[in-house]
């Protein structure tokens, strides 16, 4: 684990884009979303952590409405989630999501991953999207294997690339959902200084992660979660340093000390 001290400013509450009223949410008989509020402001870097199984995952995939929710509401710059057809696609783009599993499209070359959401969603002019989709891809660090297929990169290019992806769409906000859980340990890094950029340039991210290097670093605020529950919430030096719940202070002896 690095240790970096550096602590953002907390990003002003004033200006919310994410906002969680009340969300509710089973699967059958679990609970699985229990009254969460969680207002995410623009700009701002929330990382959440939590023991395996606790709703992270379900967390994320409400906000992009991969999952629905059954009470409550989620609203992202001030509009509520739509429903379906193009509204619902536009909102896929305004949120990007990257997944532990990278989920290229295999098929489609390194390039025509990052061009393809801009041409058929954001309906960019093709060589004004090719272009962006060259500069992103040179960004994070990718530029030579744009003619490669996915399964000839390693593992820690390919989420970089899903990274540009995302990032064609000019998204509103990031999800990053345990982005580094699936990669070899040395290439865990390399993902990570994408991230820290980004975050450095003032995109709005919610990051599920164990890599609590990274949340020291970037993040304005940890939320932790157990059993479908926000069980606390702070900045990142005051929640490592001095969790106050049970559960918070035994999952960090945990991760802290395996
Ligand atoms: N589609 C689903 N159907 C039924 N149960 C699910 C589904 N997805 C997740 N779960 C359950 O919901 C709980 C929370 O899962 P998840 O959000 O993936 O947690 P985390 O990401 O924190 O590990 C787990 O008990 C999981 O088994
Ligand atoms: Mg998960």
């Amino acid at each position: 684990m690095t240790e970096v001290s550096v602590t953002k400013d907390a990003a002003p509450a004033a200006d919310p884009l994410v906002v969680l009223d009340n969300v509710n949410k089973h699967f059958g008989a679990l609970h699985v979303l229990q009254d969460i509020d969680l207002t995410i402001a623009r700009g701002e870097v929330v990382v959440v952590i939590g023991p395996s199984g606790s709703g992270k995952s379900t967390l994320c995939r409400t906000i992009n409405r991969l999952e629905t929710i059954d009470s409550g509401s989620i609203t992202i710059d001030g509009k509520p989630l739509p429903a379906e057809g193009r509204e619902l696609a536009r909102l896929r783009a305004d949120v990007g999501m990257v997944f532990q599993s990278f989920n290229l499209f295999a098929h489609k070359t390194v390039l025509e991953n990052v061009l393809l959401g801009q041409l058929k969603v954001r309906r960019t002019e093709k060589k004004l999207a090719e272009e962006k989709a060259r500069a992103l891809l040179d960004r994070v660090g990718v530029a030579n294997q744009a003619d490669k297929y996915p399964a000839q990169l390693s593992g820690g290019q390919q989420q970089r690339v899903a990274i540009a992806r995302a990032l064609a769409m000019d998204p509103k906000v990031m999800l990053f959902d345990e982005p580094t859980s699936a990669l070899d340990p040395e290439m865990i890094n390399e993902v990570l200084e994408v991230m820290q950029q980004l975050a450095r340039d003032g995109m709005t991210m919610v990051v599920v992660t164990h890599e609590m290097g990274f949340a020291r670093s970037a993040a304005n605020r940890v939320v932790f979660m157990s059993d479908g529950r926000i069980v606390e919430e702070a900045q990142p030096d005051q929640f490592f340093s001095n969790p106050r719940s049970d559960r918070a202070k035994d999952f960090l002896s945990k991760i802290l000390h395996h």
